[in-house]
């Protein structure tokens, strides 16, 4: 059974140990290995939304729901974070800042793809681009060592890749913009059914 109350004490008491993020790491991967009693308390995931659990200016909670297919392009959190899979899949894409003569951009610098029960931390610096691979809704804890909302951070342009300012608040207003373009896919599909152009005969 998972009881979110419960749950966000648990973190809470984990915060005060040393490291805290190992702690409330352990309280993750406790609470995803049991992702059916996690779906039973959070919900069957319907929509892409970011869902504040707890807030707090040393703790935020989050219920992150990525919408089928959608990816969230590079940001940083500045604060350390855990992320646990209570369903579906989460890619994540590794940055690495890159200095280059237009500013700051990023290069790719690893990958790592999650499932469901599983939970992975993050760095304080952590620079990460997250894509939902699969036809369905993902849903995933997040936990972040500071207020996810309070902190001015940044992204990187999808096809730049070059530096502009962001928040939280940007970052879950993206969830909407994946929400409307699923909304549209289906209808897209049948219009525009896919083909091969000019497909090389192999003989
Ligand atoms: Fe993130």
């Amino acid at each position: 059974m998972f009881d979110l109350d419960q749950f966000i004490s648990d973190c809470r008491v984990a915060l005060q140990q040393n490291p805290p993020q190992s702690s409330v790491r352990e309280v993750v991967a406790r609470a995803v290995s049991d992702p059916a009693a996690v779906l039973k308390a959070l919900g069957e995931p319907k929509r892409g939304e970011i869902q504040t659990l707890h807030r707090a200016s040393d703790l935020t909670i989050l219920k992150v729901i990525w919408a089928p297919w959608m990816t969230l392009l590079p940001h940083d959190h500045r604060m350390w974070a855990v992320i646990g899979i209570y369903t579906g899949r989460e890619d994540n894409i590794f940055w690495r800042r890159l200095q280059s003569s237009g500013g700051v951009k990023v290069e790719a610098a690893g990958a790592k793809a999650l499932v469901e029960k599983e939970s992975v931390p993050l760095g304080h610096d952590i620079i990460h681009s997250v894509t939902n691979p699969i036809p369905r809704f993902t849903g995933a804890i997040h936990i972040y060592g500071g207020d996810f909302f309070g902190v001015p951070r940044s992204e990187w342009d999808p096809e730049t890749l070059l530096e502009q300012p962001s928040d939280g608040w940007k970052m879950a207003s993206r969830l909407e913009d994946a929400n409307a373009l699923f909304a549209s896919t289906p209808q897209k599909r049948a219009a525009e059914p896919a083909r091969v152009v000019n497909p090389t005969r192999v003989s």
